[in-house]
């Protein structure tokens, strides 16, 4: 299911957003974000990160592909992983996104190199620029997350 596109005017808005899903992330949850180079996918996830309360600085994982948060430092087990140099599924295998997804929330960048081994329970968001300083942002929710997103 696709709903109206949200419209964001500047990072601010890309990070609140971010903000905006963790209060809405439960253990299990997969994120997958999808959107070009610079669309702004690190930047919502680093709203939500700091949203789980973590204080410090958040980079983008494209190198080393996935970055841990655990309590204390955020109020729930979070995985932010970037997939951009996985050319092949088999070798997402060993990053240990089951894992991160038993234990808390799984935050994916270039969710598509999972191909079908993306899950199907996943909340689907996709972020394109719409000019230099707007973002779209629309999503697919499966029926984990009727009722959760998006926030009223
Ligand atoms: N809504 C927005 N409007 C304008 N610029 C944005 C918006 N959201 C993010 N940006 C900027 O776009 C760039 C995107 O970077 P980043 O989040 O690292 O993208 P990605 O992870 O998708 O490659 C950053 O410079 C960020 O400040
Ligand atoms: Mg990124």
């Amino acid at each position: 299911m696709t709903a109206q596109p949200m419209l964001l005017f500047g990072a601010a808005e890309t990070e609140a957003v971010g903000a905006a899903l963790a209060a809405c992330v439960r253990a299990g949850d997969v994120i997958a974000l999808f959107g070009d180079l610079g669309a702004g996918k690190t930047t919502l996830a680093r709203g939500l990160i700091r949203a789980l309360g973590f204080a410090g600085d958040v980079p983008s994982p494209t190198f080393p592909i996935v970055v841990a948060y655990d309590p204390p430092d955020v109020s729930l087990s979070f995985m932010h992983a970037d997939l951009y140099r996985i050319d092949d599924p088999d070798d997402a295998e060993e990053l240990g996104l089951d894992d991160a997804r038993a234990h808390g929330v799984l935050l994916i960048e270039w969710p598509e190199r999972l191909g079908a081994r993306l899950w199907p329970d996943a909340l689907v968001l996709r972020i394109e620029r719409d000019g230099d300083d707007r973002r779209r942002l629309t999503w697919e929710m499966p029926a984990a997350w009727e009722g959760r997103w998006p926030p009223r």
